[in-house]
């Protein structure tokens, strides 16, 4: 009787599904087909979907947070409720900067649980109102990473099919202008 039941277009999470603002956060180095699929697949789940590079000046990148921005621009453009950033300090700091209650993380395979959970929490502590919803990797991408992208390409491997053609297109170039 006191139960209060949730009515067909009730949402645990805070708003519609229309108004609920995702960031998937990372550090895109180069974007993968693995996060195109997060992407795509993100899109149709929530109203806006924002993906947010991480300004990391520690790292070693592969390419520029400019660069990398460019790159995911032209890869989301097909998507109308998509946009790129990027971000430094607190990823929650951002959500909340952003008005977004949501944050979007892939998970391909039992190593990426202890991370992912790890994260999760200590978000969840500092930033209790905001979610972390995870998407499984789709099966064709599980294997992508952008660290064995890197390495592949950095030996002279094939990289076609595991990147969107920009990056590829970008990669290529960078090996004719050393020559
Ligand atoms: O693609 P990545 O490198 O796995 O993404 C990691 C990312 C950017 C999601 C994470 O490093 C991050 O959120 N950094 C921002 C700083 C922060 O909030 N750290 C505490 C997270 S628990």
């Amino acid at each position: 009787m006191f139960l209060h039941l949730l009515e067909k277009g009730d949402l645990p999470v805070a708003g519609t599904p229309g108004s609920v603002i995702a960031i998937y956060p990372g550090s895109f180095d180069p974007i993968t087909n693995g996060h195109l699929d997060l992407i795509e697949r993100g899109a149709k789940l929530f109203g806006r979907l924002i993906v947010a590079v991480l300004r990391n000046e520690t790292k070693e990148p592969l390419f520029s947070v400019p660069e990398r921005v460019e790159m995911l621009g032209e890869v989301v453009r097909a998507y109308s409720n998509v946009e790129v950033d990027s971000f430094d300090g607190l990823l929650v700091d951002y959500v909340a900067r952003r008005q977004a209650s949501v944050i979007l993380r892939g998970i391909r395979a039992i190593s990426d649980y202890e991370y992912e959970l790890q994260m999760a929490l200590m978000n969840s502590r500092l930033a209790p109102g905001i979610e972390t919803v995870f998407l499984m990797s789709s099966e064709a991408f599980s294997f992508i990473s952008s660290r064995l992208v890197r390495e592949v390409f950095s030996l002279g491997g094939r990289i076609s099919g595991l990147v969107p053609p920009v990056v590829e297109r970008r990669l290529k170039g960078r090996i004719l202008g050393s020559k």
